[in-house]
């Protein structure tokens, strides 16, 4: 019997990285096409919410997800095929997307865009302009912009780990890389970034967070989901977390790099590769950018790109909670993950 298998391609396959999204898939296009009626059907069966008073959501397969979005997760369930090469950036909102975004595309480009180029996409492009947001391309029905980008795709999602389609979930070419973030810290992050479009009371977002219904809660759920996953399939699932990659920026560089399959030569370390990538993706380095300062974008609403770098920093919840309330959600997520093996509390 023979005992030769045939190689799965990985992104070290591939000379180029990623492309940026937007230099394929051109502006924004707003005229979305209108889910099929199956998909109404099945959205009128589920439990609703409305977020805030305002934000509609179902709970879909155990997750609230927001009523615009939902039909793109049923039909990137239903249509999406994965590709060799393909990575898709997973985390619950408020978690460090963004940051993330930046830096695994600077990572994977960077043969095609040293960090330290004058002409590097990401001085031009907000991060989200340069990796797709899968959950509203799918819902709006442009998906086939996704089939566009030539490999290897570079895509994000805020969907839980169980919602992922089998072929997603155990496709040995696909590599998911995931973040979290400390639960008070992500609270006020969004409080924050839900205030540029709807003023509401820390105290109402705190509750519904609390109660699992909250966007693409409960955020015990995302976690533990990808947490369980990445220890199933460490070598397919890479699990971050936002504290960590602040306290040790080169060093999560470095191993984003070697999970991704592009790891840095001795030659890159000495020249100091990571550390630029960190410095191009730093918070400070995006902040200043005209891009970063102006402008919005998003499929559904329209999100100004400098409301996604605030403080970058870890702790701000000191600043907005009580005792008792960072007590109860302490309390909440180390109920929920007990005996998983994760905790956040310190
Ligand atoms: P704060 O509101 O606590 O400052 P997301 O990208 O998932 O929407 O998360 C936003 C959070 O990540 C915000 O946290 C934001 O400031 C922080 N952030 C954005 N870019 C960052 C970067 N380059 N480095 C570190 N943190 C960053």
């Amino acid at each position: 019997m023979s005992t030769m298998t045939t190689p799965t391609p990985s992104a070290s396959c591939f000379l180029v990285g990623p492309v940026p999204f937007k230099d394929v898939a051109g502006p924004e296009d707003d005229n979305h096409i209108t889910p099929p009626e199956e998909c109404g059907h099945i959205i009128s069966t589920l439990p609703t919410i409305a977020f805030l008073g305002r934000f509609v959501h179902h709970q879909y397969q155990g997750a609230w997800v927001i009523h615009e979005r939902l039909p793109g997760v049923l039909s990137f369930q239903r249509s999406f095929t994965p590709r060799p090469g393909d990575v898709l950036l997973a985390s619950p909102p408020k978690c460090g997307t963004t940051w993330l975004k930046a830096l695994s595309f600077a990572i994977m480009a960077r043969a095609a865009y040293p960090p330290t180029a004058g002409d590097h996409p990401l001085l031009r492009l907000n991060p989200h302009e340069c990796v797709p947001f899968i959950d509203d391309l799918f819902s709006a029905g442009q998906d086939a912009k996704l089939e566009a980008l030539p490999s290897p795709r570079l895509m994000n999602t805020h969907m839980h780990h169980s919602l992922l389609p089998a072929s997603v979930a155990v496709d040995p070419n696909l590599k998911v890389v995931y973040i979290c973030r400390e639960p008070k810290d992500m609270l006020v992050s969004m409080w924050h970034f839900g205030n540029t479009i709807h003023p509401c009371d820390f105290s109402d977002m705190f509750e519904s967070v609390c109660e699992g219904k909250s966007p693409d809660g409960p955020i015990w759920d995302h976690v533990l989901g990808y947490w369980r996953a990445s220890k199933a399939s460490p070598e397919r699932v890479l699990f971050l977390r936002y504290e960590e990659m602040l306290l040790n920026p080169v060093e999560s560089v470095m191993k984003l790099a070697g999970f991704l399959g592009v790891p840095f030569s001795a030659v890159d370390e000495v020249a100091g590769l990571p550390a630029d990538i960190v410095k191009l993706c730093s918070i400070d380095t995006m902040k200043g950018l005209q891009v970063n300062k102006t402008g919005a974008s998003g499929l559904f609403y329209k999100f100004q790109h400098k409301s996604y770098f605030r403080k970058g920093a870890t702790g701000d919840w000191v600043n907005h909670m009580t005792p008792e309330m960072a007590q109860r959600l302490d309390d909440i997520f180390e109920y929920k993950l007990r005996g998983s093996g994760l905790s956040f509390s310190s």
